[in-house]
């Protein structure tokens, strides 16, 4: 495959992924290089990118062994990026729920010092409305470790937010993730996603082609956009299903529907301001003008 050109940018992407040993972020780093990016992946442990042999052979790989919360070493990575993708995210039973905020604010000052414009960050749906969301999470385990993982999330957006004028930003909050194929087909909404019936389990193979996808769009520069799997069904029923008495439905119905909408957004926003008046200022959130 020829390398990409990549015309905003003085020459070939050269792209940073944070959280690339993950799940998502081995994606990331996969498809970069399919991409023929040039591709620097940070870790804190590089087993799982050096046991793949085709990734330890690839000359447009450069693995970075560090800490997403020491300065010092995310200042050596990012100097030289074209964009900067992070899917670093608490793991469900660490009990670690400081990391993307505490690193977020480490990398905003990283790509501040040295003039890195290009950011994209995975949150999570839950940041639209945390109550929602954790009701619609069947396992209460799971419930209980995430509580705290989004409300650093949430701060984690904040962050990115206000840092406006310095950062091309797009935040991507995807609904559940899983593994498996890459579709190409996926829900993006600036706003709320269709009804669950409508959406399927995004697997981070499609997640890291749409992460990919928007990196030289300015279009989504200070973005936030939901994503969800889209079942392949989908488009034909939205087309032959719509009778009469169904759209009479529909109509009828509209308006309510639009009322719990809104309705559900002013939640979220009232918890996001919660959240983020009740969320102390530790040392490292300390930022550099
Ligand atoms: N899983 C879901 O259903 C879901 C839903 C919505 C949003 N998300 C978000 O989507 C992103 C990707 O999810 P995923 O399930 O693919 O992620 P994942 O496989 O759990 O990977 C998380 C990444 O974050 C890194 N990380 C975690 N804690 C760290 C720490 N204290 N210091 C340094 N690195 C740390 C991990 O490094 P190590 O390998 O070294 O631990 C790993 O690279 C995450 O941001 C996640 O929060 C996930």
């Amino acid at each position: 495959m020829m390398p990409i050109h990549c015309p905003r940018f003085s020459c070939y992407i050269t792209s940073l992924v944070l959280g690339a040993n993950g799940r998502t972020g081995i994606e990331i780093v996969k498809q970069g290089l399919d991409r023929n990016y040039r591709v620097t992946a940070f870790v804190r442990d590089d087993k799982v990118l050096l046991e793949d042999s085709s990734l330890r052979k690839n000359q447009n790989l450069l693995i970075v062994r560090g800490s997403p919360t020491c300065q010092a070493d995310v200042d050596r990575c990012v100097e030289g990026q074209d964009a900067v993708i992070n899917v670093i995210g608490a793991r469900l039973m660490s009990n670690d729920t400081t990391i993307s905020s505490h690193s977020q604010v480490v990398l905003n000052n990283a790509m501040k010092k040295h003039g890195v414009k290009r950011l994209i960050v995975v949150t999570s749906y839950g940041c639209l409305g945390l109550r929602n969301y954790l009701i619609s999470t069947k396992k209460l385990f799971s419930r209980m470790f995430m509580t705290g993982i989004l409300k650093d999330k949430v701060l984690q957006e904040d962050i990115i937010q206000r840092d406006t004028t310095f950062l091309d930003w797009t935040i991507v909050r995807p609904i559940t993730l899983k593994d498996g194929e890459l579709s190409e087909r996926y829900w993006v909404s600036s706003d709320e996603l269709p009804s669950t019936s409508k959406v399927k389990v995004l697997t981070r193979r499609d997640l890291a082609h749409y992460l990919l996808s928007i990196i030289n769009s300015p279009g989504e520069h200070h973005a936030i956009r939901s994503i969800a799997g889209k079942p392949r069904s989908e488009i034909v029923k939205q087309q032959s299903n719509m009778t009469e008495k169904k759209r009479e439905v529909m109509w009828t119905t509209e308006p309510a529907r639009q009322q719990q909408q809104q309705q559900q957004k002013e939640q979220g926003e009232l918890e996001r301001k919660q959240i983020l008046l009740q969320a102390q200022q530790p040392p490292h959130m300390k930022v550099v003008a």
